[in-house]
């Protein structure tokens, strides 16, 4: 059975803005159950596993809405991400259970059906995910109602490309101080697209309306990450054509319907990069059982860089203590002193931007001079001024500190960083900004010398499954006060 949060304290729905050290506004928020007590220094030892990619599980189930008979997805985490889709997915008449296996979820469209606007705007702020849904609310109903999007504040994170490609569809785009209202008094036909840059959301907005558009859709300067790769095998299975060529172009032919699916969602590249830097970060050894080599090559290239080793098992291959034979990749600290690098996030096959927070902590520790530019993100390096309050020194600039061609440049957002190393870390209070960057204050905290406090845990709940018993798995000494 899927672990379920209904049960526990509901959570605030918005990331709180990030302004640096904790301020008394944002404690009062989360001060009353949402802390952990961290007693770092302990070098974090064994073996945890990772299940299906959240930026792939959520939009999965989104597309089982365009299925006519139910679809089973297995191997689903256990994170408020899904939890959110599940409730809009109910909503809008969708059966939703958990399946016979563990982690298997099973949704049966056959009976979608409107919602209220109000039962919607319920979930209105609490991801990033409900945009996804237009194109197959169209489909299935003829119109729809989007509520105001959440996900973390780590720059404007704008939704000008979806509404264009939404336009071009034929669909009429109503923005109210509400939400969005769409209709699409003509029906939904393919159309010639070219995204402004390769958006991960604005390319499976593409995917999810073209499949069932009448006629041809062309997408141009399309994202090609994993997770897009893997709907799109989700999609095929339902019957879709797509096509996907060199250069980031994918064509897609419009059907009359689709059909359910069966699908094991590719493992989270994020989630099992986030425990290897907290393996050299606290000098230890993690196995990430379920991380898979192909989705991560380039992070493993960088971890090798900065002198960290690692260990690939693949699938098939039979080990002690793993079930089913799943493969993995062990990941450790040496011993010695980690290498400085410079880095540039981007879009696929690049340096990730999720990848990057909990990487910098690591970069605390590696001597010499490391850089990081977001080329993805306006402002996704404000945590750092934590790590500072921790002892380390990471000077922010608004230069572009590398080649990669970059929109934010010349628009003034502190988007570079220079990380001096090595710093010996010490405890602080910290207040948790967003998902990623609250992983990488966790992370911190365990690699610090003394007792952190860290507040607001419940949004790294949004993306990583029972962290708090992986770390126990792990050795770490963590407590709720
Ligand atoms: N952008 C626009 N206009 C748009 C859409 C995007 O200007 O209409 C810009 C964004 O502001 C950003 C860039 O394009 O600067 C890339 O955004 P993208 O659309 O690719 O991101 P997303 O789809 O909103 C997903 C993940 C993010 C991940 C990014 C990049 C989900 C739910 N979220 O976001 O994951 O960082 O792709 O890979 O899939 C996370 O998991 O913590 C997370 C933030």
């Amino acid at each position: 059975m899927l672990p379920r949060l209904q049960n526990r304290v509901p959570p605030p729905l918005l990331c709180p803005s990030y302004t640096g050290r904790p301020t008394a506004r944002r404690l009062e928020v989360t001060l009353t159950d949402d802390v952990l007590i961290v007693h770092g220094g302990t070098p974090l030892q064994g073996q945890i596993r990772v299940r299906g990619a959240k930026n792939l599980v959520s939009k999965a189930m989104v597309a089982a809405l365009l299925g006519e008979t139910p679809s089973h997805l297995y191997d689903v985490p256990g994170i408020r991400d899904v939890e959110v889709v599940r409730g809009l997915l109910e909503l809008h008449g969708v059966k939703v259970s958990d399946g016979v296996e563990d982690g298997e979820l099973v949704m049966d469209p056959t009976n979608v059906e409107s919602a209220s606007t109000d039962e919607i705007n319920v979930h209105a702020g609490s991801s990033r995910i409900p945009i996804l849904l237009c194109g197959p609310l169209l489909h299935r109903l003829g119109h729809a109602f989007i509520p105001d999007l959440g996900g973390c504040h780590i720059g404007p994170r704008p939704i000008d490309f979806h509404i264009r490609s939404l336009r071009e569809f034929g669909a009429v785009v109503d923005k109210t101080p509400e939400g969005m209202h769409l209709s699409a008094p003509n029906g939904l036909h393919g159309a010639k697209l070219e995204l402004p840059y390769p958006s991960v959301g604005a390319t499976e907005q593409v995917l999810l309306t073209a499949v069932r558009a009448e006629g041809v859709t062309e997408l141009r300067n399309a994202a090609i990450e994993p997770e897009i790769m893997d709907l799109i095998c989700i999609l095929q299975k339902m019957g879709a054509i797509i096509t996907v060529h060199t250069d980031r172009v994918i064509e897609i032919q419009g059907v009359p319907r689709l059909t359910g699916y069966e699908h094991k969602p590719i493992p989270d590249r994020i989630e099992a990069a986030s425990w290897a830097a907290a393996a050299l970060a606290t000098r230890g050894e993690i196995e990430v059982v379920g991380a898979r080599q192909a989705d991560m090559m380039t992070f493993l290239n960088v971890f090798r860089s900065i002198g960290g080793e690692l260990k690939i098992t693949d699938d098939r291959i039979a080990r002690p203590g793993v079930t089913g034979a799943e493969g993995g990749i062990k990941f450790w600290h040496p011993g010695g002193e980690l290498k400085a690098v410079a880095l540039e996030t981007d879009v696929h096959p690049g340096f990730m931007t999720d990848w990057q927070q909990p990487l910098v902590v690591a970069l605390t520790q590696a001597r010499g001079i490391s850089i990081m530019h977001e080329t993805v993100y306006e402002q996704r390096l404000g945590y750092t001024d934590a790590l500072n309050s921790m002892g380390a020194t990471i000077q922010v600039y608004r230069d572009c500190l590398g080649g990669t061609p970059c929109r934010f440049g010349r628009r003034n957002f502190m988007h570079s960083a220079v990380i001096a190393g090595p710093s010996k870390l010490h405890a602080a209070d910290l207040v948790i900004p967003d998902l990623r960057a609250g992983f990488a204050h966790l992370i911190a905290a365990l690699a610090a010398e003394g007792t952190s406090r860290v507040y607001g845990v419940n949004l790294i709940e949004r993306g990583y499954e029972d962290f708090e018993a992986k770390l126990a798995a792990l050795g770490a000494h963590v407590e709720r006060p």
